[in-house]
């Protein structure tokens, strides 16, 4: 199997257990088919797969582990649908259909992407309330969960980009403290996530942190460039968006050899701070870092 197959069969695993996480709980169906309309079109799901990885490289339960997972997919999903709306990116494809608002109005796109952060979190407490994992590891990943998708971490890095767009001059190490803040810390607390719900020992975390944060940086400069070269048939996403909107990204500042050369740097960096890692998930992570700057999609 090679890892894009790989990576879609995690990919599987996750999908059976976001089809019923929303159910049964009195969300109103409008607000409910929102929520599911967007998080249920596909994806990558590699937060979750990422999650998934270190959880079980380092010794945790995957069963108790889900809803963990799971929740990091939520954030990522109201990240993608606000992202979308037209105060701010204002694209009208995502994952293959209309965007949110485009498929229902922007006050219900706006609500669906609050009520998927605010499940997120439910979600997460439940690997200790209902799946038995501890309640300590829980907490502690949970807290640096909220702290990496809030306002220092992904959503900081969303205002910042907004602050920026049609800004012009923006400088190297603006952006790249903008790319690990908007996308660096959501792929990251998904794998520091998935070390500390097992347990991991410090150094152990550490290595999940430097992974995550260089596979962050690495994809987010390789969607900048696929914004220029890719599909919107492979991406399910329109191209050219950033252009349009007078976004500064690697591309306009570096060109594309060097944007490239700039993300496999990253990605060699990601694959070095597992040198010690073994096992199955190991090698499943090391070639999904590489995979990320030689995606299409
Ligand atoms: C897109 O994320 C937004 C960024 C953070 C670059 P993905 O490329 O992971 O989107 P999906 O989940 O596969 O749709
Ligand atoms: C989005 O970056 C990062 C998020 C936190 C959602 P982009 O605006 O480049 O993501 P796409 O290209 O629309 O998926
Ligand atoms: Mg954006
Ligand atoms: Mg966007
Ligand atoms: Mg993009």
């Amino acid at each position: 199997m090679n890892i894009k197959e790989q990576l879609a069969k995690r990919a599987v695993e996750v999908e059976s257990y976001l089809q019923q996480c929303l159910r049964d709980r009195n969300i109103p169906s409008r607000l409910l088919e929102a929520m599911e309309y967007s998080l249920l079109a596909g994806g990558k799901r590699l937060r979750p797969a990422l999650v998934m990885a270190f959880a079980r490289m380092h010794g945790a339960d995957p069963e108790a582990s889900m809803p963990f997972a799971a929740g990091l997919e939520l954030i990522h999903t109201y990240s993608l649908i606000h992202d979308d709306l037209p105060a701010m990116d204002d694209d009208d494809l995502r994952r293959g259909r209309p965007s949110n608002h485009k498929q229902f109005d922007e006050a219900t796109a706006i609500l669906a992407g609050d009520g998927l952060l605010t499940e997120a979190f439910g979600l997460m407490l439940d690997a200790a309330m209902e799946k038995g994992l501890p309640v300590r590891n829980v907490l502690q990943a949970t807290s640096m969960v909220a702290k990496s998708a809030g306002a220092a971490g992904m959503v900081g890095g969303q205002a910042v980009d907004m602050e920026f767009t049609g800004r012009g001059n923006v400088a190297l190490d603006e952006l790249r403290r903008m790319h690990a803040m908007k996308t660096g810390a959501l792929i990251s607390a998904s794998c520091v996530g998935g070390a500390i719900l097992a347990g991991a020992r410090v150094e152990d975390v550490q290595a999940a942190a430097d992974y995550g944060r260089n596979i962050g940086v690495a994809f987010q400069i390789v969607d900048d460039i696929l914004d220029v070269v890719g599909t919107e048939a492979e991406l399910g996403k329109p191209v050219g968006s950033d252009e349009q909107q007078g976004k500064t990204t690697y591309p306009t500042l570096l060109g594309l050899d060097e944007s490239r050369q700039l993300a496999q740097g990253y990605v060699d960096a990601a694959v070095k701070a597992l040198a010690f890692c073994e096992g199955e998930d190991a090698e499943f992570l090391r070639e999904l870092a590489l995979y990320i700057v030689k995606r299409a999609s």
